[in-house]
Order: structure tokens, then sequence, then C-alpha cells
């Protein structure tokens, strides 16, 4: 596919404090743009990052009919670099798209979209361990208007973003809050979409969560509030006698991680015992009380592994694995980084390789 490249004039790469990218902070020289009208997407197109022209009745601003991606490219040993999974986030985002009304976008051209913004922007990323240049898929309504509907134009836009790991504490355990007094999502909702609201739902208890000194959120089922979900921006999996278990998918309320489903692979072909099923708060601390819980850690694009260290539930501290990482976090860390940066042979294809 070939789509009109309009170049920048200025670079925006000296900006950036390569010793300390942080996570979303800088943003590369170009987006993939695609503007839907009249029933269509058009082709799509590279442009320069910048200023967009929207007025104060910009319909996603007011009712937040948004949704986004996010995945990444890594430095490949071999030279160019390789996009991790990209079709199962174009698919999860075509998946969101229903959920809130927004027309879905041919798979094929927005992967291919992704592929030249990176190839384009390829000094943009960066090499050093646990870094990556960070892909953001964004798609929202983009008429002007105030009635509670869905709107008639939307935009997609992917911008490219440098980035260091995602926890200033790496590979190191986190400590995690289980709110009790908040829920993120509901059966019935728009909890498998990712898109803006569960975000905005997830502030107040995330502040609190970093006010009081934890990384993130654990959340629980909104009705009875006994089921573990997810936590903010990752996945849950518990290794309990030895077995890896993980809440499923069915109720809704959970998003479909691609870090969760690389790991639930890799963990079925190693010859794990594999759970997806619901798992209640109780059960855990039931668990940990009788010593049986081996490991704890979260799955997602922004850290791939995080061990958690310690759950604060009504008052109680968990503490696993003594706050230490893990032998099954570090292997999955290790194999699902190896592969992303072409270090261990690819054999599920999950690699789309951009030379360069
Ligand atoms: C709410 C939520 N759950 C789980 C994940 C992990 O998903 P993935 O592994 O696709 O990054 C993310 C991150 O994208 C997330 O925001």
């Amino acid at each position: 596919m070939n789509f009109k490249v309009t170049k920048t004039d200025k670079t925006r790469i000296e900006g950036i404090d390569w010793n300390n990218l942080r996570f979303g902070v800088y943003f590369s020289d170009h987006v993939f743009i695609s503007r839907y009208k009249d029933g269509k997407w058009d082709d799509g197109a590279i442009e320069p990052y910048g200023l967009l022209p929207f007025e104060p009745g910009l319909c996603t601003l007011h009712y937040g009919q948004t949704i986004f991606e996010g995945l990444k490219a890594f430095k490949a040993k071999s030279g160019g670099a390789n996009i991790f999974r990209p079709d199962m986030n174009v698919k999860r985002l075509n998946r969101s798209a229903e959920l809130v009304c927004i027309p879905t976008y041919d798979d094929e051209r927005l992967l291919a979209g992704i592929r030249e913004l990176v190839k384009l922007d390829s000094k943009f990323i960066p090499g050093n361990k646990g870094q990556s240049l960070y892909i953001r898929p964004v798609v929202f309504g983009s008429g002007h208007f105030l009635g509670v509907t869905a709107a008639s134009e939307y935009h997609l836009i992917v911008m490219t973003s440098p980035v260091a790991s995602y926890y200033a504490a790496g590979l190191n355990p986190v400590k995690i809050m289980v709110s009790t007094d908040h829920v993120r999502a509901v059966q019935g909702g728009v909890g498998a979409a990712k898109t803006a609201a569960n975000y905005a739902a997830s502030l107040w208890a995330g502040m609190d969560a970093h006010k009081r000194g934890f990384a993130q959120v654990l959340w629980l089922d909104g009705v009875n509030r006994k089921d573990i979900d997810e936590v903010g921006a990752m996945n849950i999996m518990f290794v309990i006698d030895n077995e890896l278990i993980t809440p499923s998918l069915s109720k809704g309320t959970v998003l479909a991680g691609v870090t969760r489903n690389t790991v639930l692979t890799l963990a079925k072909e190693w010859g794990m015992k594999v759970s997806e099923r619901n798992i209640s708060i109780d059960e855990v601390d039931d668990a940990h009380a009788s010593g049986r819980v081996n490991e704890v850690f979260g799955t997602g694009t922004a850290a791939v592994i995080s061990p958690v260290g310690l759950l604060e539930y009504k008052g109680k501290e968990m503490i696993f694995n003594d706050m230490k990482i893990g032998p099954v976090a570090q292997k999955f860390y290790d194999t699902i980084t190896g592969i992303q940066t072409g270090e261990i042979e690819d054999t599920h294809k999950w690699n789309q390789h951009v030379d360069f």
C-alpha cells in the first residue's frame, strides 16, 4: 500500500533526553492519519505530528467516544525493527470500536500505515534494554455537535513515542492496592474496550494508591467486589500450587491483553497447568495464608511482566515471594523480551519486521 507522505521540515529529535526517556513524554516526527466522513474512511496518509483543527464543540470532548491502542516496536538484533503482534492490537481496536459505535478500520491498511510510520521515524527507536518505540493509535469522533449520539465523522491517528520501561522499578516487584471503594467496569459496560471512559473512571483510585505508595490498583468485579478483574494497565496472573491462574474474559469486564495471550500461549507450550477462570480476592487471601501462592505478576505491553510483591486488601498486606522476582515471572520476561528483540527465535511469527 502506498500512502501520501508529507514530511516535516523541523525534526523533534533534538528535544529528546535519551538518558531520561520515561514513558510517553516525547513524540516522534510524524503520524499516520485517516479521516472518516460521508460513511467511509479515506486512504490514510503520513503527516507531520502537530496541531489539529478542532472547535470546542468537538463531540469526543463531551461524550468520550474515543478508543486507543498501545503496542511497541523494538530495535531488532539483526537490524531494522520488530513490531510485536500488531495484528492483535488492530483486531482489539476494531472490537473496541464496535463497543462504542465507532466505524471499524481495515486491518491491513492500518498495519501497513503503522509499518510505514515506524520506518519513516526509525531514528526515534531507542536501543537500550527495556527501551522501545511505543505506538499509540487513537480513534475519536471528530464532528462538532452537542447531541448525545454517535459521531458521523472520525479521526484515526497513530503517533509514536520513544519510551523507557513503564515502571521506574523496572522488573522489580511492585506494591498494589486492591480497591474496595471504587470499581472500573461492570458486566454489560465497556470494560473490555480500550476506551477513554475506563481510564477516567480509574484515576481517582489510581491517585489515591500513588499517594499511599502503591504503583497501581487491582480492580474487583463491580457488583460483589470479590472477583478479581485486572490491574490499572495490566492483566493479573497468580501462580498458586504451580498452576497459572488468570481471570477469564467471559464477563466482558477485563481487557483482552496481548501480553496475557502471549503468556498463556507460552505457559501451555511449556507444559504449565493454566486456568482462565473466576478467582476471588478471598481465594488469593486463603492461598496466601496457607503459603500456596508461588508468584503474582501483571502482564502488559508497557512493562511486559511486572512482579507483584505485595497486595493490600482491606488494610491487610499479603506479601508474595518475599517481594522478589519469581522464576516464572523472570522466565516469561526473558522469553518475551528475547523474542521482541530477535535474540530468541520467533517461532510463533509474532513479530512484524520493518527494514530500514
Ligand atoms: C486496563 C488494561 N488491562 C490490561 C492491559 C494489558 O494489555 P496488553 O498486554 O495488550 O498491553 C492494558 C494495557 O494496555 C490495560 O490498559
